[in-house]
């Protein structure tokens, strides 16, 4: 059985608008997919038709069951957490993971709360009003309140929007440790270092379509191969004399390199330390997902 199967799964809004444009990928149970696309390819829009929430036409099964014909077991089944931060205003922190509890049928959750708020950095904040949380403590409630009932799978939508590097890492540890445990993830994003470091497998969409499904190390070596740049700073003006063809831009005392691969980035600092120039900063400029994206769709 598939953690996940998406059927021919089409999304129009408003008669005219197709969002999703005969999508199909399966999830083996187990796996950590990255579903990656720029803003508008349709991510939200797939995992709304996941959750029930959106109309859809097609077949979506999670563990087995078909969200058009028993969707009360598919959402059994199935951790969702939004893009979207929203809360009732007047519940606590607890009040809200217990109200969730109750909606999933689950009594005696106590003991999974206080360890979910414990992972959440959340303990703290139990008794307080959600309209008093920040952003961060805000995203980290919805990974919380979208576990209440363990369920075998967990989509997350750009859940790292807004959320400060630290508290990043958090919610890192605890989705690999939730994978490890054996829940099957799928996770929305931007962030190539966030795939980089999470996922065994990525889909990729454009326009409602997928264009590309791969492994991570296929995805890695794709980012690889493509161009990144190097900026040095200097306040030395005999730079450029030897480096010319390799500068892409120069702003102040700011160049900017293309870099072919590590080895041209050796080559480049070895030319100019035995110029004697002196470099006041470095910064590595990796491909962006975007990048990666313009690639795969051969533009
Ligand atoms: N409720 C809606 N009504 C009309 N168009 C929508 C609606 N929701 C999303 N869209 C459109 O569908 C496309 C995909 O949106 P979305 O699924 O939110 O993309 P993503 O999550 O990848 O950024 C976008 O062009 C968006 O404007
Ligand atoms: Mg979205």
């Amino acid at each position: 059985m598939f953690a996940l199967e998406i059927n021919n799964v089409n999304k129009i809004y408003g008669n005219k608008f197709k969002a999703l444009d005969n999508v199909n990928f399966r999830l083996a149970q187990g796996d950590f997919i990255g579903l990656l696309g720029v803003n508008g390819a349709g991510k939200t829009s797939l995992i709304s038709s996941i959750s029930g929430v959106n109309s859809f036409n097609g077949e979506i099964k999670v563990m087995g069951h078909d969200v058009l014909r028993d969707l009360v077991n598919a959402k059994k089944q199935l951790g969702v957490v939004p893009q979207e931060l929203a809360f009732d205003p007047f519940l606590t922190v607890m009040q809200t993971l217990k109200f969730q509890s109750g909606l999933y049928g689950v009594s005696d959750n106590q003991a999974w709360i206080d360890e979910l708020l414990e992972r959440m950095h959340l303990t703290d904040k139990a008794h307080a009003n959600t309209r008093s949380l920040s952003g961060g403590m805000k995203r980290r409630l919805m990974v919380a309140q979208a576990l209440v009932h363990k369920p075998a799978v967990i989509i997350l939508d750009e859940p790292t929007v807004g959320v400060d590097v630290e508290i990043r890492k958090n919610i890192w540890e605890f989705i690999s440790k939730l994978h490890k445990e054996g829940h099957t993830i799928l996770l929305t994003t931007h962030y190539l270092e966030e795939v980089e470091q999470l996922c065994n497998k990525i889909i990729m969409i454009d326009k409602g379509k997928v264009i590309a499904e791969s492994s991570k190390q296929e995805l890695i070596e794709k980012a690889n191969g493509l161009p990144s740049s190097i900026e040095i700073e200097t306040m030395d003006d005999k730079f450029t004399s030897e480096l010319d063809g390799l500068v892409l831009s120069k702003s102040d005392n700011k160049y900017t390199l293309k870099l072919e691969n590590n080895k041209s980035m050796m080559q480049i600092l070895n030319t100019l330390t035995a110029s004697g120039v002196v470099i006041e900063n470095i910064n590595i400029n990796r491909p962006k997902l975007e990048d990666i994206f313009l690639d795969y769709l051969g533009r």
